[in-house]
């Protein structure tokens, strides 16, 4: 009797072998969820996956940016959207005589100084009209975005598939857009709708039965510009950049001739790749912040007071 219950506590081989297996699917598991730090939509999993397997292109998103009582707050929200895409890289292009110190320390705590380029170049003063509203006589951000693309053209690997994208610091950027952008093929100027731009609802380029081709687009606002689109409607295959050197922007054509002025040199109306469902999803907003009102803090300040003594805002 006393032997055939030691023989029942006895564990068997293959209960080793069972609980072995059980423990290394766990381990798997949990190794497996501490990897994809991305919990999220089943597009941005996606992106995570191709990262990992080294397939997904690299997004360099062209940044430029001006002092303002709102700078920190509108970079803080791009800042946030790149945290959760792992391919992004960010030229940020300061308007100003130096790189400050409000978007190195942003960049550092939202862990992106790996994954960024901080340059800058200021606009010649005469292109800006003091106190108008809007105080501007040329397009803005030239001279900013020609210097990431110099930036670009002697650092990136050639050899390697990357988007590029223009990317105003105030507009609303969706993760999605950006799963969208890594579906450029090279060559290719990929395109999509935007909200709230050129007095309409949106912007969108019109396609043909098939839905392969643009066959025009819905502007209201200039509709006879050879791309009237934002430069928040497309981004490009970064080959093309290499292929055509003399693809910048200028100072040379009207405001919002920007978009034709750079595209005219890559592509063409018929070459371009709709994407976002078939342009048929916004994903991008030309959103405007208002100009701050400072007026009790102006008050403070003529009494050499200020709210923000020793802070940064
Ligand atoms: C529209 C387009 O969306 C811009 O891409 C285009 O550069 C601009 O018109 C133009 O052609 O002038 P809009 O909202 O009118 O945009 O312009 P902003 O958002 O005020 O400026 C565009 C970019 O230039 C922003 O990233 C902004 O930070 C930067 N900028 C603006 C400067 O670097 N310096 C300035 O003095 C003003
Ligand atoms: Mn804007």
């Amino acid at each position: 009797m006393a032997y055939a219950s030691m023989s029942e506590a006895r564990i068997r081989p293959r209960q080793v072998l069972v609980l072995i297996i059980v423990f290394l699917i766990v381990l798997k598991l949990v190794h497996h969820n501490g990897k994809h730090t991305c919990q999220g939509p089943e597009y941005l999993q996606a992106m995570y996956t191709q990262q990992e397997a080294g397939t997904l292109p690299h997004i360099y998103a062209i940044t430029p940016t001006y002092a303002r009582p709102a700078q920190k707050a509108e970079l803080t929200r791009l800042s946030h959207l790149f945290m959760l895409l792992p391919n992004l890289h960010w030229i940020i292009v300061e308007d100003s005589n130096s790189t400050t110190p409000l978007v190195r320390s942003l960049l550092q705590r939202a862990g992106l100084e790996k994954r960024s380029t901080q340059l800058n170049i200021k606009t010649p003063p005469e292109f800006k009209l003091q106190g108008k509203d809007p105080n501007w006589i040329k397009p803005r951000g030239v001279e900013q975005r020609n210097m990431a693309l110099a930036w670009l053209r002697t650092h990136v690997d050639v050899d390697r598939h990357a988007i590029v994208f223009f990317m105003d610091d105030d507009n609303s950027y969706s993760t999605e857009l950006f799963a969208e952008m890594t579906k450029i093929k090279p060559g290719h100027v990929g395109v999509w709708p935007v909200g709230l731009v050129g007095g309409l609802m949106v912007e969108r380029p019109i396609l043909n039965e098939d839905k392969t081709q643009v066959v025009g687009f819905n502007a209201a606002w200039q509709p006879k510009r050879p791309f009237p689109i934002d430069m928040a409607a497309f981004a490009i295959s970064m080959d093309l950049f290499i292929k055509n050197p003399q693809a910048v922007f200028s100072y040379e054509v009207q405001r919002g001739y920007q978009e034709s002025e750079i595209l005219r040199h890559l592509t063409t109306r018929q070459q371009l790749q709709p994407l976002a469902n078939s342009c048929r999803d916004v994903l991008v907003w030309h959103t405007r912040t208002e100009k701050t009102k400072l007026t009790s803090e102006d008050a403070l300040q003529r009494q050499g007071k200020r709210s923000d003594s020793g802070m940064e805002v």
